[in-house]
């Protein structure tokens, strides 16, 4: 039998709006829907609409400079990609999955409109570019968020440390009583902390500020693109300096997540702390009844699920970085398929995150602190014996003498069963003439306190100069 010749690809009617894939034409039979359903990236990548139509609108302008397209074609697109962004906005956009991704869903959809000319669209331009521009400009926006979640959390950590100035609280080493410290001094240690996260996302997005589009699929556009202009389009300060780099490199999600997953122990500490605080052995916090759970055995209960689900958080945002490490390492140059593997753990730290920020403010703002019970743990199991040790080293004793000293006395006192407040003055000569009189005003907690003056010291004094220095950082822009 004679052979049939295969019907000539030509042959078939040309359309301005094609059907199917955009690599149909090499292809001689459609996608497995297993595979389709596989690859498939639409169902997570479809939030970077807003960013992906940005990026096309500057490319069209970039492509008119160049003399690619008309200034007619570039306008009839932008007006396409106008009318694509109202129907996303509105939620009436046809979402095709068969189309895998966001960029091809609006591709398509722009040609529906805007008929042929919008096949001129991704003239030069790869989805290998498209996708490393969409995610930073993503990037832009999510680190101006993150910063003011950041900033709103260190606002009301402030606010809950300018009352708690003058309240002491046992401080602790190895979660055994240590020396006396203010609250308000422990609620600034996490506002430091916090600032430190502001300055790694601050510094992500110095790195982020780089304009991807124009290294094409990999080697850079055929097209002469005015790279430099098209980044001051978009609002970057630089222009990727290497396309195989530009194409492959995730480090601005990297950045993102180590900052996110750093900030994300640090509030996980600071859950921790409450939690701890929270409980009948501690009791030095009570949770709002509005974030706070019951159980649905225990009639008793008040769980502090809040801050418990806060520190749990921290797990995927180190999940999520570890993913996209993983990810990349050994991905030869330049582009693979696998980079679309980053999305979906780069989406989850930022809505951990956000999450996050969005519920500490108003829980760390309804505390109640039980500061009558700090004040009287703060002066328990001998908190004071540095200040006694402190004590005779101004009467002239070697620190090391006067540590063994005080070590003797809280021996004894412990022997004795008292506590160091109950010692009498015959009682502690009796371990080193230098004590005298004075040494009962030497040992109370708000002694201890004030002696701690120094720069960084939980000294009041110095507590209200760190407040001052802590406001004028959380109000840094
Ligand atoms: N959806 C893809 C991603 O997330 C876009 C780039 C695809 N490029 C390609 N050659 N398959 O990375």
């Amino acid at each position: 039998m004679k052979k049939k010749a295969p019907r000539p690809r030509s042959a078939k009617p040309r359309r301005a709006v094609p059907a199917g894939k955009p690599w149909a034409g090499r292809f001689t039979r459609g996608a497995d829907p297993a595979a389709e359903r596989f690859t498939a990236s639409l169902a997570f990548d479809r939030r970077l609409w807003p960013h992906d139509i940005a990026g096309s609108l500057a490319w069209a302008r970039a492509l008119a400079r160049a003399g690619v397209l008309t200034a007619a074609e570039r306008d009839a697109i932008g007006r396409g990609l106008e009318a694509v962004r109202g129907e996303l906005a509105a939620g009436t956009f046809p979402f095709r999955p068969e189309l895998e991704d966001i960029h091809m869903n609006i591709e398509r959809r722009l040609q529906e409109i805007v008929g042929e000319v919008g096949g001129k669209l991704h003239t030069g331009r790869s989805r290998n570019d498209q996708i490393a521009l969409d995610e930073r400009l993503y990037l832009r926006e999510v680190l101006a968020r993150t910063d003011a979640g950041l900033r709103r959390v260190e606002e009301t950590l402030v606010a809950r440390a300018a009352e708690t100035v003058d309240a002491p609280l046992p401080g602790y080493t190895h979660l055994q009583r240590a020396q006396p410290i203010v609250l308000a001094h422990h609620l600034l240690a996490y506002v430091f902390m916090l600032e430190r996260d502001r300055g790694r996302f601050r510094d992500c997005g110095a790195r982020a500020d780089a304009l991807p589009l124009g290294a094409g699929a990999l080697a850079g556009t055929a097209f002469p693109v005015d790279r430099e202009a098209l980044a001051r389009d978009l609002g970057f300060r630089a222009v990727t300096p290497n396309s195989l780099d530009a194409v492959s490199d995730r480090d601005y999600l990297l950045e993102f997540l180590a900052a996110a997953a750093v900030a994300g122990m640090h509030l996980s500490r600071l859950a921790a702390d409450l939690t701890l605080w929270a409980t009948a052995e501690f009791g030095f916090v009570e949770f709002s009844d509005a974030f706070a759970t019951g159980s649905s055995i225990m009639p008793q209960k008040k769980n502090p699920d809040v801050a418990e689900l806060v520190r749990g958080k921290s797990g995927r945002l180190y999940g999520n970085l570890v993913a996209v490490l993983t990810t990349l390492k050994g991905l030869p140059l330049a582009y693979n398929s696998d980079l679309q593997e980053d999305k979906e753990p780069f989406f989850d730290s930022v809505d951990t995150l956000e999450a996050v920020l969005a519920v500490l403010p108003p829980m760390l703002a309804s505390l109640t602190f039980r500061t009558d019970r700090m004040r009287r743990a703060a002066g328990e199991h001998f908190a004071t014996a540095t200040d006694l040790a402190d004590y005779l080293v101004r009467k002239g004793l070697p620190f090391r003498e006067a540590h063994a000293v005080v070590g003797r006395v809280v021996r004894y006192a412990l022997d004795e069963g008292k506590g160091l407040e109950d010692l009498g003055l015959d009682e502690l000569r009796r371990f080193s003439p230098r004590i005298d009189g004075d040494v009962k005003d030497a040992i109370t907690v708000d002694a201890s306190l004030r002696a701690r003056a120094v720069t960084g010291g939980t000294a009041p004094d110095a507590v209200r100069r760190a407040l001052a220095l802590a406001r004028a950082l959380v109000a840094r822009a």
